[in-house]
């Protein structure tokens, strides 16, 4: 039978079962009579040990090479592994240039020098922890919402409104070798989205609970650590919600039940990170992330909610605070130690005639007819929250570089592959 590594590696009482695996191998070392091999398939952390005997050409067995080894499954005699493949047949599929690649054998290289092969830097043991995690933390994600009682809705990638109101926008045309019939495409100016929420709003008005995750683009021109160009956003809207604590209960039952799942499905991935990756997080530069970072320590170096922004920083569509609405949002961002702003979050302006109002201050009454339209139609109070993925991970990692978080980063000067 054909086994994935990870599989492999689990079974107990191993007793010659005869099975296929397939993978690159990640280590050889040939003793006189014996040659162990390490093959690693990306299913774990750990790598299977193929124990060949010396009748095996070694010379083709070489760091990187991928194989698929034929053979029994057998109770190691080492402490160190369960068990090991007893190789009766070796196949390279396909062997790896030694002095080409880039990755060295052996060598712990730094994330930095990883950054510049996006198309290799996954078969390392630190790339191939943080990718892992990554997907577990996804599949949490989702199971959070749906646990919970939210429906999954993807939001569009393209769209004509500028969410944040901060103009970071790339807009999008089509290619010049395309003969469009009219100047402009969708005969408005169309962009990347850089906030599924305008649309969550929508969906939160039939369906109640609603998130969606997706990629966002924001033309940042920043060189930060924790800002891309391309980033993934966890996103969620619930109708009904009359308060910021109700909404700071979402994200915190968020953060948590995706962090116990992830802790419990890779512990060994985490666990690589913390000890060989993560760096005594240092911190950006620029005041804002100076201040988030004196709020973070003054609470005692633990996730900080600050709520209560003043209006002028907020986009338009965030509720005017009853009790001082000339001058505060009930807006909430979660502030967390190494990265900064994790979470932003806030009520949104319900009421039409206040949400008029803010819309002809912002000069956006047209374009967002629609938006206040709702508030005509069964409108109700009602908040929701973005969480930056690749953040997250940066925080539960320690990893302090966002670029080594996502498979592909995108940022200024850099669109590789
Ligand atoms: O605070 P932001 O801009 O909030 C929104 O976009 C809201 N419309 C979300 C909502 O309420 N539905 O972005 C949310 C989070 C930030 O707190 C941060 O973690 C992350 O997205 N983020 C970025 N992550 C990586 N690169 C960038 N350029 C980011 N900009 C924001
Ligand atoms: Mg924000």
């Amino acid at each position: 039978a054909k086994l994935r590594v990870r599989d492999a590696l689990g079974v107990q009482d191993a007793s010659g079962e005869c099975v296929t695996v397939q993978g690159w191998i990640r280590s050889v070392r040939s003793q006189k009579e014996v040659l162990f091999l390490h093959v690693n398939d990306g299913s774990s952390l750990e790598s299977l040990q193929v124990v060949a005997d010396s009748s095996f050409d070694s010379r083709e067995l070489a760091f990187g090479s991928s194989v698929q080894v034929q053979g029994q499954l057998v109770k190691s005699q080492s402490k160190r592994q369960n068990v090991e493949l007893k190789a009766e047949k070796i196949e390279v599929v396909g062997t790896c240039e030694a002095k080409a690649f880039p990755i060295k054998y052996k060598e712990r290289h730094p994330l930095e020098y990883l950054r510049q092969y996006p198309h290799l830097r996954c078969r390392t043991n630190a790339l191939g922890s943080i990718l892992r995690v990554r997907s577990e933390a996804t599949a949490a994600i989702h199971s959070y919402f749906k646990d919970n009682g939210f429906m999954h809705i993807h939001t569009p990638v393209l769209t004509s409104n500028d969410c944040e109101g901060a103009g970071e926008l790339f807009q999008v045309e089509p290619s010049s070798k395309i003969k469009v019939p009219e100047e402009n495409f969708f005969d408005v100016p169309a962009f990347l989205t850089v906030s599924g929420q305008l649309h969550l709003e929508v969906m939160s008005g039939a369906f109640t609970q609603v998130f969606t995750f997706g990629p966002t683009f924001r033309a940042e021109n920043s060189q930060s650590r924790r800002h891309l160009a391309e980033f993934y956003m966890v996103e969620a809207e619930v109708s009904f919600v009359e308060s910021l604590q109700d909404l700071m209960q979402v994200m915190e039952g968020l953060f948590k039940a995706t962090t116990e799942m992830v802790l419990s499905h890779c512990p060994e991935d985490v666990e690589l990170c913390h000890q060989f990756i993560a760096s005594g997080q240092k911190w950006g530069v620029d005041l804002q992330t100076e201040h988030e970072k004196y709020l973070v320590r003054h609470c005692g170096n633990i996730p900080v909610f600050v709520i209560n922004y003043p209006s002028e920083l907020k986009p338009f569509y965030m509720r005017e605070n009853e009790d001082d609405p000339q001058n505060t949002v009930a807006a909430v961002d979660l502030l967390v130690p190494g990265v900064g702003e994790l979470f932003g979050g806030s009520l949104r302006e319900e009421r039409y005639h206040v949400l008029e109002q803010r819309l002809a201050r912002s000069g956006l009454t047209k374009a967002y007819q629609w938006y206040l339209d709702l508030r005509k139609f069964g409108s109700v109070p009602h908040g929701g929250f973005g969480m930056g993925f690749e953040r997250y991970l940066q925080c539960i990692l320690g990893v302090d570089n966002i670029k080594d978080v996502i498979p592909f980063p995108r940022f200024t000067h850099s669109c590789l592959l």
